[in-house]
Formats: structure tokens, C-alpha cells, sequence
């Protein structure tokens, strides 16, 4: 068992000083974690100071999904913000479990961040949602009733997606929605049956990740602001059938809107 899995926190300290000793930068105060189709978005935030593979810090396992490229970079922002943006995650389909899944955010906070921003490719269950357009996320349901949380660890989730931080997003972008956010295991889409059901629990996307980070960051005391982007109409809703080749190029086709809000909001986080 590698030590991700019986202290994960104490691996995640262990990979923020590693970040600290290969960026030489002793804190970081924001993060962004880049879902599928986000990834060319990071291009808008400049020029890294420093990129290397997440396999050369402590307990990130390989990624294995087309998409999430498995880098971490490091960025000066205006300001002299640090910020540490992760190209890609785990997921909970991968089989691993929670540990990897948690990791990247609860590293950033280790690192220093306070906010930690979490992007990613979500179906519309919404019938107003349009392919290529974000939305903020405003709560969640988890489908997967699994938390990253171990043992006696009741922490509060009422101001999850921090309503300071939507706010600050929306003062660039007024244009924009917020949405309550399923968490799906995958990695199966849903059927449409399944997005009838979560319309009817109040659901408004539907994705496979940022559940488990959030909660893990904000335990650990950070604001989260979680940004989905729309790639595509949830199963049922057009009749369309589903795939991640149509996920991953509305993604790269929204990366300059994307590129342009996370470049305005992230040094005022
Ligand atoms: N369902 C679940 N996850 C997704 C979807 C979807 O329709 N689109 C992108 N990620």
C-alpha cells in the first residue's frame, strides 16, 4: 500500500514541499484543477515559471484519460499571485479510490492555496444550457454517496461552492449561470431515465469529478469556486447519443472564453 493511501494528508504535505523545493516558491495561493476540454484554457494564464509531470511528486498515480494531460505548472500571476494549476485529475471510475481522487486538492491547500478552483466538462441537464457555455457551480448532489473524508470528520457543506467567490466570477461575467452539479461515478454515461431523475432532484449538470476535491479542500479550510463547462446536452435531452471525442472538442472549442474568465478572475481570488 503506497503512503497516499494510509496518510493522505501527511503525502499530500509531502508533495507540496516538493512543489515548494522545484518551484522555489515557498507558498502558492490559488489553485485550478483543469478537467477534460479545460486544458488548453490554462494557455490564457501566460507563461508557466515551471511545469514538470504530476508523477514526480508524491502519490499522483499516470493519468490514463485522453484529455487530462497529467501536469502541473506553476504560474506568477498579476499581483505576484502564485498560482498552481494541475492539467488533469483522477477520477472515481479509475477504480483507485478516493485517495488519488482528493489528492491534487488537498496538495494545493497543503501548498498554501486558499481558493482552489475546480473546471470541468459536464452534460446539461438544464434544457436553457448551450453546448460551450459555463456555469458556476452553486451546490451539489453526490450520487456516489462516497466522501474522501475518513472517520469522525463532520464538516459542514452548506457554503461549499463559496457564494464570496461566485460573486467575484460573476462581477467579470455577469452572463453567467449557476447550477447544482450530480456527481456520476461513470465511467458510463447516464441513461436518460437517470437524467429525469435528477432533473427531479433539482439538478441542473451532470459530471464525473470535483465532488470529492471539493469537499477534500474544503475541509482542510479552502474557499472552492467550481466552473463547469457544458459539452454537451445530457443523455435524453436531444435524443444525441453521447462521447468524450464531442466532450473533449467543445471543450477545446470553448478554451478561449474559458482561457479569458480564469485569466481576469484568478489573481482576485
Ligand atoms: N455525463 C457525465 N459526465 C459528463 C457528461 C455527461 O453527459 N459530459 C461530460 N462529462
Amino acid at each position: 500500500m503506497s503512503d497516499l493511501y494510509k496518510d493522505p494528508i501527511g503525502t499530500a504535505e509531502a508533495a507540496a514541499k516538493v512543489i515548494a523545493e522545484k518551484t522555489g516558491k515557498a507558498k502558492h495561493q490559488v489553485a485550478l484543477v483543469m478537467g477534460s476540454g479545460w486544458i488548453s484554457a490554462a494557455d490564457a494564464l501566460g507563461k508557466p515559471t515551471h511545469e514538470f509531470a504530476v508523477t514526480e511528486l508524491p502519490g499522483f498515480p499516470a493519468p490514463t484519460v485522453v484529455g487530462h494531460g497529467g501536469k502541473v505548472r506553476s504560474y506568477e500571476l498579476a499581483g505576484g499571485v502564485n498560482a498552481l494549476v494541475f492539467l488533469g485529475r483522477t477520477h472515481f471510475y479509475e477504480g483507485l479510490g478516493m485517495e488519488p481522487v482528493a489528492h491534487a486538492a488537498r496538495t494545493a491547500v497543503k501548498s498554501g492555496c486558499k481558493a482552489v478552483v475546480l473546471t470541468n466538462a459536464c452534460g446539461g441537464i438544464n434544457t436553457e444550457y448551450k453546448v460551450g457555455q459555463p456555469v458556476l457551480i452553486k451546490d451539489h448532489i453526490s450520487l456516489t454517496a462516497a466522501s474522501p473524508l475518513i472517520g469522525a470528520d463532520f464538516v459542514d457543506l452548506t457554503d461549499l461552492y463559496s457564494k464570496r467567490l461566485r460573486e467575484l466570477v460573476k462581477a467579470a461575467d455577469p452572463s453567467l449561470a449557476e447550477g447544482v452539479y450530480v456527481h456520476w461515478r461513470g465511467p458510463s454515461y447516464e441513461t436518460p431515465a437517470e437524467i429525469r431523475m435528477m432533473r427531479t432532484l433539482g439538478a441542473d449538470l451532470v459530471g464525473m469529478s470535483t465532488v470529492p476535491e471539493a469537499i477534500a479542500a474544503h475541509a482542510l479550510g479552502a474557499e472552492i469556486l467550481g466552473i463547469s463547462l457544458v459539452t454537451n446536452a445530457a443523455a435524453g435531452v436531444t435524443g444525441e447519443k453521447l462521447n468524450h471525442e464531442e466532450v473533449i472538442a467543445a471543450g477545446k472549442a470553448a478554451a478561449d472564453r474559458m482561457g479569458k474568465l480564469l485569466a481576469a478572475v484568478l489573481p482576485k481570488l
